[in-house]
């Protein structure tokens, strides 16, 4: 392939999460999974790139990447500390972020749940009790009230089936269990609450006459799950379907897949609940027949062949355009590509992943694969769920005790793409 332009409609943007790197919050479950020594490197998301009190210089960096779109996540703990009770100076404080993205001409796309939730919420038995859903539902209603006249673009919830997986099966994310029960049960109350969010959000804006055109979805984590031997194909098959897709029926389709079963018994209407299909891509899995669940979605077989990523995941750029392709053809729903990248500390692999990746979806695209935005996962180094500080995400280095910034020297690559929206065959060694 040669030099491929994106068309001008095409967006670039990154992506950051609320914990990730605000700093400073002891109100959500992160902060007390770290506290309990949980992250690897005993680190707290207390600390973060103190973007909070940063949000004009961080603001600046997503001006210099010349990013079109920002996904950026509201920390629901910081607006609801208490059970309906919300914080004015909170919402102002997003009201002020989102402004300053709009007027640097940066088009806001808001996740709604990213991980993270109140610590009261899972005091109260979080998505196990089918009655608390109706906390969150509010807690949208008053965010779309706030914002809605300055955010037409909602993500509900990002990897659910993440969230899902690695806090109710594995219990390696917060609230820690371990329970194929309690896996299926919230799983099934996280596709309810999308669903009724989905028509709330519509209905919010249009009947405050909101500008903007509202769409709303879901960012999914998609892997591409490889058998190499028969039995291998056929469980992967079988872990595409637990992992991606009761998950992607539900929400984008309203569809409660075996061995789900509705916990609210509304009536689901036919239209779907999704106007954009987010993927988060990151790997591929290469799958061997195993009892314990973790091999799938942690401790993942590797493929020898690939170079691997700091965390020791396959880079595997072919799986962006399988993903596209498959997702595009089933669901018809321009997708959005709403993370993408790698722990490289060294910088010495992100700007070859960028472009690779983005060659990938030009080739889908010149295919017929509607593919309308890629967010880069992430501006800085941030704090990594599992890993805490010791991962290295970012296109800009983040040093967490002086809170320096540095641009790595893919940032410099990602901001000419961003600008001219070209990529070349291999400009880095241009
Ligand atoms: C999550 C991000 C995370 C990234 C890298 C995605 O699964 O949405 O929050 O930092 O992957 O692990």
């Amino acid at each position: 392939m040669g030099n491929f332009k994106f068309a001008e409609d095409f967006l670039f943007g990154t992506a950051t999460s609320s914990v990730q790197i605000e700093g400073g919050d002891t109100n959500n479950t992160w902060y007390e999974w770290s506290e309990l020594g949980y992250i690897k490197d005993s680190s707290s998301c207390f600390t973060a790139c103190d973007h909070w009190n940063r949000v004009e210089e961080d603001t600046k960096i997503l001006q210099d990447l010349n990013v079109q779109t920002h996904r950026l996540s509201l920390e629901w703990s910081r607006i609801e500390p208490q059970p309906g009770q919300y914080s004015e100076e909170a919402i102002r404080h997003y009201r002020e972020e989102i402004k300053l993205l709009l007027a640097s001409k940066i088009e806001p796309l808001v996740t709604l749940h990213h991980f993270s939730e109140p610590i009261w919420f899972q005091q109260l038995g979080g998505w196990s009790k089918p009655e608390n859903k109706k906390h969150f539902i509010a807690y949208v209603q008053y965010v779309v009230e706030k914002l809605g006249d300055l955010v037409s673009e909602w993500v509900t919830f990002n990897e659910p089936n993440v969230y899902a997986n690695l806090g109710y099966l594995l219990g390696i994310f917060p609230p820690g269990k371990r329970s194929l029960l309690e896996y299926f049960k919230i799983t099934s109350a996280l596709i309810e609450t999308h669903i009724e969010l989905y028509t709330l959000i519509h209905e919010l804006r249009a009947c405050r006459g909101f500008l903007g055109q509202t769409k709303v979805g879901v960012a999914m984590h998609i892997r591409f799950f490889d058998g190499l031997t028969w039995l291998g194909r056929r469980t992967a098959a079988l872990v595409d379907y637990f992992f991606h897709q009761i998950f992607i029926e539900g929400m984008v389709r309203g569809k409660l897949k075996f061995p789900l079963i509705s916990l609210d018994h509304k009536k689901i209407k036919k239209t779907g609940y999704a106007d954009f299909f987010g993927i988060n891509y990151y790997t591929r899995n290469i799958v061997e027949f195993s009892l314990n669940p973790s091999i799938y979605f942690h401790k993942c077989v590797t493929d020898k062949k690939l170079d691997k990523s700091d965390l020791c995941w396959d880079i595997y750029p072919e799986g962006i355009y399988r993903v596209c392709c498959r997702y595009y053809r089933k669901y018809k729903l321009p997708v959005y590509i709403t993370e993408n990248g790698l722990s490289d500390r060294a910088d010495r692999q992100r700007a070859k992943f960028i472009v690779d990746h983005l060659a990938y979806l030009a080739k889908a695209i010149q295919e017929g694969i509607e593919i309308q935005r890629y967010y880069h996962w992430t501006v800085m180094d941030n704090f990594e769920w599992l890993e805490g500080e010791s991962a290295a995400f970012g296109l800009y280095h983040c040093d967490f005790r002086t809170q320096q910034r540095t641009p790595r020297p893919s940032a410099m690559l990602y901001a000419q793409i961003c600008k001219t929206k070209i990529i070349e065959q291999n400009p880095i060694n241009n």
